[in-house]
């Protein structure tokens, strides 16, 4: 009796700290002893770990573990480095347990942990699980949503990560994702003429920084008309403080102007 005291504790830290570290992009997950049943006091974690831009799809082609109330008892649970994504136990969902049954889980990121545990008695001998798992790409391309778009224009997803692209005309910021059009080189040596901003009428891309020069012979002035059709991003009560438009004229300067209402 007293040898049984003394091995228990140790036992079970052993147990405890049994973390199987996996790397490999698909493989196969078995309960210790499987298809016999499996012992009990057991323990045991997988740590599985793929490439970024992968995700981790794990589903069991074999479920059967001791059932008990909110599987106190014997459990395979599913998480990842933050939450709890699973707790399964017995053989079939009940209102309070649930087990896999055909369900694929995905990993929301790179990681996904899977645990399995048995408490002192499989006096049914339960043969335990059979799982499977391998890395899938994520396509970063159709995750986009309005609020928040991975590419300003073209994005492309490829095995493991995606790229963007801008379309003609423009140049990819340096971060990788906005594109800004390249328009701070112009220059208007006619008499007459129309400047727009980028994409009018459509809104005009973000990043911008344009510049346009109007240069003509001596002896004539320069009259600049605004149609009213005028649009630029302002705030109730900072002037211009995102978007703005100046005009310099020799020594004379106006603006900054930004708003609904056109200078005319
Ligand atoms: C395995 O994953 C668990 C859960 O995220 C974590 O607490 C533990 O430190 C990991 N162990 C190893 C050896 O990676
Ligand atoms: C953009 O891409 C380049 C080349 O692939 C890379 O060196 C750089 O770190 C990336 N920048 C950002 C902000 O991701």
């Amino acid at each position: 009796m007293r040898f049984f005291l003394l091995v228990t504790p140790f036992l079970w830290m052993l147990c405890e700290a049994d973390v199987i570290v996996v790397k490999e992009m698909f493989g196969e997950i078995r309960t210790p002893n499987f298809p016999e049943s499996y012992p009990s006091e057991t323990e045991v974690t997988w740590n599985i770990t793929v490439p970024e831009g992968f995700r981790i799809k794990l589903y069991f082609i074999h479920f059967d573990l001791e059932p008990s109330y909110l599987c106190e008892y014997d459990y395979a649970k599913v998480e990842t480095d933050e939450q709890i994504l699973s707790i399964f136990c017995g053989r079939e969902s009940t209102d309070t347990e649930q087990s896999p049954g055909q369900q694929v889980i995905v990993s929301p990121g790179n990681f996904l942990s899977l645990t399995f545990r048995s408490d002192f008695s499989n006096e049914e001998r339960y043969t335990g699980f059979d799982a499977h798992y391998s890395a899938v790409d994520i396509d970063e391309c159709s995750e986009r949503n309005d609020e928040d778009m991975v590419c300003d224009h073209h994005c492309h997803n490829y095995i493991g990560g995606f790229y963007c692209s801008c379309r003609f005309g423009y140049l990819l910021h340096s971060d990788n994702r906005t594109c800004k059009v390249e328009c701070s080189d112009n220059l208007y040596t006619q008499r007459s003429g129309i400047i727009s901003s980028a994409d009018f009428p459509s809104p005009y891309p973000k990043s911008s920084d344009c510049l346009y020069r109007i240069e003509l012979e001596e002896g004539f002035v320069i009259n600049l008309q605004f149609d009213d059709n005028f649009d630029i991003e302002d705030h109730p009560e900072v002037s211009c403080p995102y978007d703005y438009l100046k005009i310099k004229a020799g020594r004379k300067g106006f603006g900054p102007i930004c708003g609904e209402k056109s200078p005319g």
